[in-house]
């Protein structure tokens, strides 16, 4: 960062003996100075100077005055600090202009000292708003929505087409896709972008608590409410709610938020106070709500009007080429924020996770790229680190199915392709995936025997492990068909 002594500082007045003085003062402490003469004048330089971090502006100026310099100068975006000066009978408009965002006022006759030390106040105020702005920055990164197949464009274009108006949208698609992403694009994007981005998980509230949690409630409304709350939708007021999960809403509470979206109005549990709001409303889900509608747990009339706006979060398998983009991402964002080392992922690793059948989407990826820049020590990631599922899910059968002789063998290695996508599906679980594939649990253990699949279960992680070469070449012990089915 830019030390304090090189500082850029601009000089805005129309007495020469000020700016001379000024500059003298400032250049002794190692600044680097501007001059500006006129109002238009300042606002120019203010524009062309590269990192101008402060300006010292007088209150009377020929032409536009100092106060209308600084109101123009305080609608862009990253203005510089700006100190004023004010001659005899300005104060009070010296006064006027930190309100309207001047840092701080000098007063002529100026002190050296005085003059010195707001500078520096200044400055420092002005390397703290940076510092924010560049943590702001960094945490919007974070909601970066990646991708460059064009099913992921098709997505950007629809993003930056609705998010100005204010249609209510539905994002549905499978877990991990990024729906909290898209959401946080839209909201960023539209009007409300400097409003708040409330975000209700549905799935994970208690049903007894979600009308509080979405109206708020008054104090006393029921055992507990000692102290009034304001509900989800208040606090969204002229910015954006996201109703994650929405497909888990009750149909009690599904008839609460139809009438927001409806009237425009809430209700806190327990009072008889009605209160608008202006919300945008985006909700999201992976259930399929047309079923959920035909099966009596989704209200029709809610549904469209959810639906104004429906937008759809590809599966990772829909654009599995940008998996090499999202891994590098991915990496860059975990080096950075832990620093550590840039690693690398092979060719023919990435050409394995390109081909898996990824069904917790860009989440599941993410925690893979994490697990391996924490697990791997080696500069490039290999096919090997690649956890054992992956790799042996990946074309087992189709190479190997043409070495195969017998129709037992064929089986066989059916069989084994079969249990292990079963096995990945159910989470490693051996109950579950019996009960998945309607054979006794023992006879599962049989099978995980006779194709040597092992599992073992680590610290947050499932590794399962099997030989290639138990389904390759020689008749195994076990043959299909003594099973119980
Ligand atoms: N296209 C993408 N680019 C970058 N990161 C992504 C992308 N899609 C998803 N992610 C990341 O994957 C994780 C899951 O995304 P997100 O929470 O938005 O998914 P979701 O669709 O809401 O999932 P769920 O239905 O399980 O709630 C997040 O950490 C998110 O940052
Ligand atoms: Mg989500």
């Amino acid at each position: 960062m830019r030390k304090t002594s090189q500082a850029k500082i601009l000089i805005v007045d129309d007495e020469e003996n000020i700016r001379k003085s000024l500059r003298m003062v400032l250049e002794y402490e190692d600044y680097q100075v501007y001059e500006a003469r006129t109002g238009e004048e300042a606002l120019e330089k203010s524009d062309e100077i590269v990192g101008l971090d402060l300006i010292l502006l007088d209150i009377r100026l020929p032409g536009q005055d100092g106060l209308a310099v600084l109101a123009e100068l305080k609608e862009r975006p990253y203005s510089p600090e700006v100190i004023m000066i004010s001659g005899h009978g300005t104060i009070q408009a010296a006064v006027e202009a930190t309100k309207l965002g001047a840092y701080d006022f000098l007063e002529k006759p100026l002190h050296r000292e005085r003059i010195l030390l707001a500078i520096r106040n200044a400055l420092d105020h002005q390397r703290l708003k940076r510092e924010y702005f560049d943590l702001r920055q960094k945490a919007a990164k974070r909601y970066e929505l990646i991708g460059k197949h064009p099913v992921m464009k098709e997505l950007w274009e629809k993003i930056k087409k609705i998010a100005p108006t204010n249609s209510t949208v539905l994002i549905h698609g499978e877990s991990g896709t990024g729906k909290e992403l898209i959401a946080r694009a839209i909201h960023q994007q539209s009007q409300r972008a400097e409003g708040p981005f409330i975000q209700v998980n549905c799935a994970a509230i208690p049903e007894e608590l979600i009308e509080s949690e979405l109206f708020g409630h008054v104090k006393g409304a029921f055992t507990g409410a000692t102290e009034k709350k304001p509900g989800k939708f208040e606090l969204a007021d002229g910015g954006t709610i996201f109703l994650d999960e929405v497909g888990d809403m009750s149909l009690k509470t599904q008839a609460k938020v139809l009438r927001v979206l409806e009237e425009g109005e809430v209700q806190k549990v327990g009072s008889t106070k009605i209160q608008k709001v202006d919300v945008r409303v985006i909700a999201a889900t992976n259930k399929d709500l047309a079923r959920e509608i035909k099966e009596g747990h989704f209200r029709e009339d809610l549904y469209f009007r959810l639906n104004v706006i429906p937008l759809y979060a590809p599966s990772l398998r829909e654009h599995k080429e940008d998996i090499p983009l999202l891994v590098g991402y991915f990496v860059h964002l975990y080096a950075e924020e832990n620093n550590f080392k840039i690693k690398k992922f092979s060719p023919d690793a990435l050409e394995v996770m390109m081909r898996y059948p990824w069904k917790g989407n860009v989440r599941e990826l993410k925690n893979l790229v994490e697990r391996l820049l924490i697990t791997t020590d080696r500069d490039i990631i290999k096919k090997k680190d690649l956890p054992e599922y992956m790799r042996q899910q990946e074309g087992v059968l189709l190479p190997e199915i043409k070495k195969v002789k017998s129709l037992k063998r064929f089986r066989e290695l059916a069989e084994k392709t079969f249990i292990l996508a079963k096995l990945e599906e159910n989470d490693w679980n051996i109950s579950q995936t019996a009960r998945a594939i309607q054979i006794p649990r023992s006879n599962l253990y049989k099978k995980l025997q006779q194709y040597k699949i092992k599992i073992t279960v680590g610290v947050g992680e499932v590794v399962a492990s099997s030989e290639h070469q138990a389904a390759d070449g020689e008749e195994s012990p076990n043959s299909t068909e003594q099973d119980g089915r």
